[in-house]
C-alpha cells in the first residue's frame, strides 16, 4: 500500500514539476486554499478555535479536502499552522480571529529559549495522524505537509503576535547574536522534526514557508536566517521528497534564497517568474506568483495575468502555478475553481 501510494505520486503532476520532468500540464495549487474562502470551511469552523480544529484529524481532514474537490486542484496542503510544533513544544501560543498567532510570554533571553523545547515526533501524534487520514482519502492527489521557517517563527515568538517591521525581531538578533542563533537553531530542529513526521505519515512534498523574510537586506539574511533554514532543508535530503521554499518581498534574496537548498522557489507576485530564474539558477524549479488582487479583476484581466505567469514560468525546468501569497479570505471562490481549468487547458500536452 505504501509503496503503491509513493509511486503514483511520484507521478504526479506537482512531484514531477518540481523535478523538472515533463507534466501533462501545469500542476495549480492557492496557498491557504483552504479556509475563509469556503463557505464550506466557515461552516464547520463554526464555534471551534483554530488550534482546537488542527488537534481534530477529522475534522483536518475533511478542511484540506474540500478545496480539493471543489476546485480540482493538483495538491491539497494540509490544514493546519505553523504556530502548531511552537503550541506542542511547550509555548503558550493562540491563534486569534482576524489577528494571528498570540504568544502569551514572547521569547528574548537566553532563559526564554529554553522554554522552547525540543519537539518530539510523538508531541504531534495528531498531524501524522491527520496526514495518514487525509491520504488515504486523497487516493492520487499528493499532499503538500508545512512548516514555518525559523525566521519567520521567531518573529512571531519575539514580537509577540504579528508585526509589520520585526523591530524587536531584530534588536535581538543584532543586539544578541548568541540568543538569535540559539532560538533559530532549536527552530530548526522542531521544523525539520515537523516536517519528517508528515512525510512519514505520507506527505508527497513539503513547503517551508520564511513569510516574512523579505523584512531583510540579503547580507543579514545570509548571516543571520540562511544556515538555520538550509538546516531544516537539507535535513530532508534523503527524505524522496520536493522542498518548496517560500517567502514573501524576497526579491533581493532570490539568489541566496537557491542556496539555501530547496527543490522549488515560491515567487511572491513583484518579481516575474523568468527574472526570479534569472536569479535563483536555471536548475530550480518555480512556483507561484499571480498577485491575489487580481482575483478581484475583471475575467479578462484575471486570464491575461494567468497566461502570462505561465509563459514567464517557462525559463524555469519546471513550473508550479499558484499564487505570489495567499488566497484573501474575501475571494470568489468561483473565480479559483476557474483559474484552475484555464491553467490545465492552456498547459495540456
Ligand atoms: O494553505 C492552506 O490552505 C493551509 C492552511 C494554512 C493555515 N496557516 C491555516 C490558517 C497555512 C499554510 C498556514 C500557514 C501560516 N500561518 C503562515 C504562512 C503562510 C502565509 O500566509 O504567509 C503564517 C504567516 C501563519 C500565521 C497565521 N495564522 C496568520 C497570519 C493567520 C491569519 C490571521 C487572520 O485571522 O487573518 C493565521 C490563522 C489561520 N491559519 C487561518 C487559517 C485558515 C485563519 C483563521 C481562521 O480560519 O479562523
Amino acid at each position: 500500500m505504501g509503496a503503491m501510494t509513493t509511486t503514483t505520486h511520484t507521478d504526479s503532476a506537482l512531484v514531477r514539476a518540481a523535478r523538472g520532468e515533463a507534466v501533462p500540464h501545469t500542476p495549480v495549487w492557492f496557498m491557504r486554499q483552504a479556509g475563509r474562502s469556503l463557505p464550506e470551511y466557515r461552516e464547520l469552523r463554526a464555534g471551534i478555535g483554530m488550534l482546537d480544529t488542527i488537534r481534530r484529524p477529522d475534522l483536518v481532514t475533511e478542511i484540506t479536502l474540500q478545496p480539493v474537490r471543489r476546485h480540482g486542484v493538483d495538491a491539497a496542503v494540509l490544514f493546519s499552522d505553523i504556530v502548531v510544533p511552537i503550541a506542542a513544544a511547550g509555548v503558550d501560543v493562540d491563534i486569534v480571529a482576524g489577528t494571528g498567532p498570540v504568544v502569551a510570554e514572547p521569547i528574548r533571553t537566553t532563559a526564554d529559549v529554553a522554554r522552547l523545547r525540543r519537539l518530539e515526533p510523538t508531541d504531534v501524534d495528531h498531524v501524522a495522524e491527520a496526514v495518514r487520514l487525509t491520504t488515504a482519502e486523497l487516493g492520487d492527489t499528493p499532499l503538500i505537509g508545512f512548516a514555518g521557517a525559523p525566521f519567520t517563527l521567531a518573529s512571531y515568538l519575539v514580537e509577540g503576535g504579528p508585526s509589520r517591521n520585526h523591530l524587536k525581531t531584530k534588536a535581538l538578533m543584532y543586539g544578541d547574536p548568541d540568543t538569535w542563533h540559539a532560538l533559530l537553531d532549536r527552530l530548526a530542529d522542531n521544523a525539520l522534526t515537523f516536517l519528517r513526521v508528515q512525510v512519514g505519515a505520507g506527505a508527497a512534498a513539503v513547503q517551508l514557508f520564511d513569510s516574512w523574510i523579505g523584512a531583510l537586506s540579503e547580507a543579514d539574511y545570509r548571516r543571520f536566517v540562511l544556515p538555520h533554514s538550509a538546516k531544516v532543508l537539507r535535513g530532508l535530503d534523503d527524505a524522496g521528497v520536493p522542498r518548496i521554499h517560500f517567502g514573501v518581498g524576497t526579491g533581493e534574496l532570490l539568489g541566496a534564497i537557491g542556496e539555501a537548498g530547496a527543490d522549488v522557489v515560491g515567487v511572491d507576485w513583484r518579481t516575474p517568474l523568468d527574472v526570479a530564474t534569472g536569479r535563483i539558477g536555471p536548475d530550480k524549479a518555480v512556483q507561484g506568483n499571480l498577485d491575489p488582487a487580481t482575483l478581484f479583476a475583471p475575467w479578462e484581466v484575471v486570464e491575461a495575468e494567468v497566461r502570462r505567469v505561465l509563459e514567464q514560468g517557462r525559463a524555469a525546468p519546471g513550473h508550479i502555478f499558484n499564487l505570489g501569497h495567499g488566497v484573501p479570505p474575501e475571494t470568489d471562490p468561483t473565480v479559483l475553481t476557474r483559474v484552475t481549468a484555464l491553467v490545465h487547458e492552456l498547459t495540456a500536452s
